[in-house]
């Protein structure tokens, strides 16, 4: 295997929501790359309708650090979708039902974020503060850079790639806007909160999966955004009696 890269580069996949086909692509380019160093930030099932062909992959990876996600914990617990949807809590409950045993208890065992990774970074599912919280305005950001201490937090929840910047000299918060395939440096003295986007469901009105690359030693992140078969994900949805607007909502990326 060639090996392309200087340092290890740690991958961050958010939100995967039981999408085989978009992980299996995921997957490919870690293959291709070199890259075995996986850090999950949740959602690995719910709404997608291959939740135990999903984790399989996911176990195999032997991952850095993961968090649970809001459907992870719904999907293991029962009475824990109620803020949830029509079409999700339908999707939970036809989850539990099919996991296998094994899977129903790595779910149940996910730790709660937020998490180090290393002594690198940390991980969130919504918010360092709440994993339910979705991180979308800059008064939501400002509280979420007080819930934790390293200069960078990944998050996911939201499935929109992007983030935050916080200068503490100057009081400044930014958005921080990732361009697909460029590398984006950290500064020096300002903190971080960086959202990779979606595998699994992408909501930014681009049906091509997201995630990130991180890279540890030089501070830099870099977003990917891939094609993949979204309507042969939309049809194992169909497929399973999900509803339709979950298979729908893959071919337009909302
Ligand atoms: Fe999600």
């Amino acid at each position: 295997m060639r090996h392309f890269l200087k340092f290890p580069m740690d991958l961050i996949l958010s939100d995967i929501h039981a999408n085989l086909h978009a992980l299996r692509v995921v997957l490919r380019y870690a293959k291709r790359r070199a890259v075995s160093r996986f850090v999950f930030l949740g959602d690995l099932v719910g709404y997608g309708a291959q939740p135990n062909q999903v984790l399989d992959r996911i176990q195999e990876l032997k991952p850095r650090s993961l968090v649970r996600g809001n459907h992870d914990r719904a999907c293991a617990r029962p009475q824990e979708d109620a803020s949830f949807s029509f079409p999700a809590r339908m999707a939970a409950a036809w989850t539990r039902e099919r996991l296998t045993r094994e899977h129903l208890r790595f779910l149940q065992e996910m730790p709660e974020g937020s998490q180090w990774v290393g002594d690198e970074y940390q991980i969130a599912h919504g918010s360092p503060l709440d994993e339910d919280a979705y991180l979308l305005h800059p008064r939501e950001a400002l509280q979420a850079f007080e819930g934790f201490s390293s200069q960078l937090c990944f998050y996911g929840h939201t499935h929109l790639p992007g983030g935050f910047e916080f200068d503490p000299g100057r009081g400044a918060l930014t958005w921080v806007h990732l361009e697909a395939g460029q590398w984006f440096q950290l500064r020096e003295g300002c903190r971080y909160l960086i959202n990779p986007g979606s595998v699994g469901q992408p909501r930014d009105r681009d049906a091509r999966l997201s995630f990130a690359s991180y890279d540890p030693q030089r501070k830099r992140v870099r977003l990917h955004r891939m094609e993949y078969d979204q309507a042969g994900a939309a049809r194992t949805i169909r497929a399973a009696g999900l509803h339709p607007n979950l298979a729908e909502r893959l071919l337009h990326g909302i």
